[in-house]
C-alpha cells in the first residue's frame, strides 16, 4: 500500500476522556484487534482499518498475546503496520496488550505467574516491534497464583520499562479492588479496568464495578460494546455471510433468536428516533454511564469505524429513553454471550 500521512485534523473528530484520576487519556472510542487482524484475515483491510481509525481520532489500539488467529498474529500484523505507517506517531499512540489466556504449552503459557506475565510481555513486544506498550493488562484472574504475585509482576513490567501503565481485565469487583489496592501500595500506575459491558450485558455494572472504580480513581474501558455486532444494523435482515456469527465461534448463530431480534429491532427504532444508528446509540449509551472512560470496539471494515466514531456526538439520553431501553432489554431477556 502507498505511504501514509495521518489526517492533520484527527483530534477534531472525537472527544478524549481521562482514565480515572490518572494522566492516561483515551479517545471516547478505541479500537480492538481481537477479530479481523489475524493471519487468516486480509492484511490490506487491517491496514485500511488502522489508518481510518487513526485519521478519525482513534489513537488507542488494544491487543492481546493470543489475538489472531493464529494466536500472536494480530500482534505481528499490527507490528508490520506500525512499522510502515505509525512509527513517527508513536508518542501519540496508546497501545495495549495482555497476558493470561492460553498462549504456549506448559504451566507458564497462561494464567498469572510472574514468569508467565513477564515472558509473555517480552514476546508481545518482539512481535509488535515495540520498545514498550502503553498499557499491559493481566487478562484474567488466576485462581491458583496469589494476586500479590501477579501484581508484583505488573509492577516489575512497569519498572523495567516494558509498559507505562498497567490494568486488569475480567476480575470480579472484589478481586479487582484487591488488585488495585496492591498496585497502589506498590506505587504502580494501575489506572484502568477492562471488562465486558453493553446494553445487553449489564453484569459488571450491577456488580458495582463502576462505582468502585470511580471511588478509587481508576478508569473503565468496555469491551464488546456492540455485543459483538448484535447491537448494530448487522443482523437486522438475517445473518450476513461475512459476519462474525457465521464463524459461529465466539458469537454463536444459535444466540440470534427471534426473541433477541425483536428487542434489537425495537432498539433500532429508538435509535432512528434519536437520529442515530443502532451502533451509535449503543456506544453513546455506554459513554453516558458513570465510570466509563472509553468503549473498545471491534470492526471488520473502515466504514464501520467511520460510523462508530460519530457515537460520542449524542451521548445524552432523557430518563424516558433510558427507561425505554431497559424495558426493551429486560423483557424476558434470553441473551447469552
Ligand atoms: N479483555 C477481554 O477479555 C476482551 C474480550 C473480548 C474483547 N476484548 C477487546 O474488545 C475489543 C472489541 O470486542 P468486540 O470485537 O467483541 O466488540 P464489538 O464492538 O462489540 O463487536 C465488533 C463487531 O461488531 C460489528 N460492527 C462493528 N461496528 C459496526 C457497525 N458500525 N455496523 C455494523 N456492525 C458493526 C463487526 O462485526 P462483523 O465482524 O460481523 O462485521 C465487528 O467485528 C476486542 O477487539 C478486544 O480488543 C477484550
Amino acid at each position: 500500500m502507498n505511504s501514509y500521512t495521518a489526517n492533520p485534523d484527527r483530534y477534531e473528530v472525537m472527544p478524549c476522556r481521562r482514565s480515572g484520576k490518572s494522566g492516561l487519556v483515551l479517545p471516547a472510542v478505541s479500537l480492538g484487534l481481537w477479530h479481523n487482524f489475524g493471519s487468516v484475515d486480509s492484511f490490506e483491510n487491517a491496514q485500511k482499518m488502522l489508518r481510518k481509525a487513526f485519521d478519525l481520532g482513534i489513537f488507542h489500539f488494544d491487543l492481546a498475546n493470543n489475538y489472531g488467529p493464529e494466536p500472536g498474529s494480530a500482534e505481528e500484523n499490527f507490528g508490520k503496520i506500525f512499522a510502515a505507517d505509525f512509527k513517527s506517531y508513536r508518542d501519540e499512540l496508546v497501545i495495549s496488550t495482555k497476558a493470561g489466556f492460553h498462549m504456549w504449552k506448559g504451566p507458564f503459557g497462561e494464567w498469572g505467574s510472574r514468569k508467565s506475565l513477564i515472558a509473555s510481555c517480552d514476546q508481545s513486544l518482539k512481535r509488535m516491534g515495540l520498545e514498550y506498550v502503553d498499557i499491559f493488562y493481566h487478562h484474567r484472574p488466576d485462581p491458583d497464583t496469589p494476586v500479590e504475585e501477579s501484581m508484583q509482576a505488573l509492577d516489575y513490567i512497569v519498572r523495567s520499562g516494558r509498559a507505562l501503565y498497567v490494568g486488569i481485565s475480567n476480575y470480579n469487583t472484589e478481586d479487582a479492588l484487591k488488585a488495585f489496592t496492591i498496585l497502589r501500595e506498590l506505587k504502580t500506575p494501575g489506572v484502568i479496568y477492562q471488562g465486558r459491558f453493553n446494553m445487553l450485558g449489564r453484569e459488571l455494572e450491577k456488580s458495582g464495578m463502576f462505582d468502585m472504580l470511580q471511588q478509587i480513581g481508576v478508569g473503565g474501558i468496555c469491551f464488546s460494546p456492540l455485543a459483538q455486532g448484535l447491537l448494530s444494523s448487522r443482523y437486522l435482515n438475517g445473518i450476513p455471510e461475512d459476519s462474525r456469527a457465521v464463524r459461529n465461534h465466539f458469537l454463536k448463530k444459535d444466540s440470534i433468536t427471534p426473541d433477541l431480534m425483536e428487542k434489537i429491532s425495537k432498539l433500532n427504532a429508538l435509535a432512528k428516533r434519536r437520529n442515530q444508528t443502532l451502533s451509535q446509540m449503543a456506544l453513546a449509551w455506554l459513554l453516558s454511564r458513570p465510570g466509563v472512560t472509553s468503549v473498545l470496539c471491534g470492526a471488520s471494515s473502515p466504514e464501520q469505524i467511520a460510523e462508530t466514531v460519530q457515537s460520542p456526538n449524542r451521548c445524552t439520553f432523557s430518563q424516558d429513553e433510558y427507561d425505554e431501553i431497559d424495558s426493551i432489554v429486560y423483557s424476558k431477556i434470553k441473551y447469552s454471550r
